[in-house]
């Protein structure tokens, strides 16, 4: 690389998004570590500390993806400090649960303001500046839940559905100008994402001992436990993002995991009824 590039990564407190900004600061990018909260945060002190010991090109910035203000203030500091954004990792994110019918709007509305808009609102920041340079890699982290559904997690996989559509779109509008836009399909990774796992008020309540769903929350959450217990280090998809913005000639999609490639090539040979069959077996429905 003959001068640094500018990497941004959003959810660098932990998991993923941690594991990727060590690793592009550790192959010569200069990177943007970004989190919503930085005082007091254990993962905006750990990746300093590595960052220090290492004597790595990471910094550390706030960024909250569902706040205008944030994400406009953490890109004009990068394009004041540096002048130019060549990459962009948007992979801050959250998973929803429970059943449709007992997830409120403020609840759906608050899913898609992270996995959504959050990576939406980063991309109007950053692509003004990658098409005046007519260069840029734009990195979505989607899911293999970005391309199949599991039951009791409809708002994520709308979300994720939502940002797989928006980036194969966008890479027809954007490729004339020299922005690649690139899609992660992790499976189960382990990281907070389980301990963070949202789950609908209603669902949660205890008023709600006589849900019409409560066998499915239990044969769904047995499953869930299941898948995470076979999952990947988040490194590994480190490391794939890293392949990816490396190459001159990234693929569109990247998917990670031996679940998620089984899964998508079910789906792939599959036709819908006999891949309905095949799903509700796995959730013993
Ligand atoms: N883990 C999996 O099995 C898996 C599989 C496929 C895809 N993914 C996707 O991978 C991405 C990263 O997940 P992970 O596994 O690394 O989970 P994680 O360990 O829970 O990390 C999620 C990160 O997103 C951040 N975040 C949440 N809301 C935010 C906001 N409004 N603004 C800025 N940052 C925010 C969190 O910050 P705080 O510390 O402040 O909460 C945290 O840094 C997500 O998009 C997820 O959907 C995960």
């Amino acid at each position: 690389m003959a001068q640094k590039e500018i990497a941004v990564v959003t959810g660098s407190s932990t998991g993923i998004g941690f594991e990727t900004s060590l690793t592009l600061a550790r192959n010569g990018f200069h990177t943007y570590a970004t989190m919503r909260t930085l005082e007091g945060s254990r993962g905006s002190e750990q990746i300093t500390d590595i960052a220090k010991s290492e004597n790595l090109p990471l910094q550390v910035i706030q960024l909250d993806v569902d706040n205008d203000k944030s994400v406009s203030e953490a890109i004009n500091t990068i394009v004041k400090e540096k002048g130019r954004i060549d990459i962009v990792i948007n992979n801050a994110g959250y998973a929803l649960v429970g059943p449709f019918e007992e997830t409120s709007m403020k609840e759906m509305k608050g899913q898609f303001e992270t996995n959504f808009f959050g990576a939406a609102r980063v991309m109007q920041g950053a692509i003004p500046i990658m098409r005046e340079q007519r260069r840029g890699k734009i990195v979505n982290i989607t899911s293999m839940g970005g391309r199949i559904a599991v039951p009791l997690d409809s708002l994520y996989h709308g979300t994720k559905f939502a940002l797989e559509g928006l980036s194969e779109s966008l890479q027809y509008e954007l490729g004339p100008f020299g922005i690649k836009i690139i899609l992660i399909e992790p499976g189960a990774v382990g990281s907070n994402f389980w301990k963070n796992l949202k789950i609908a008020s209603k669902t949660s309540s205890s008023d709600n001992i006589d849900s019409p769903y409560k066998q499915m929350v239990n044969n769904v959450s047995e499953s869930f436990k299941q898948m995470q217990q076979n999952t990947i280090h988040p490194s590994e998809v480190a490391n794939v993002i890293l392949q990816a913005v490396l190459s001159d000639n990234p693929d569109f999609r990247y998917v990670i995991g031996k679940d998620a490639t089984a899964i998508l090539e079910a789906r792939k040979s599959m036709p819908d009824r006999e891949f309905q069959h095949f799903m509700k077996d796995q959730f013993n429905l």
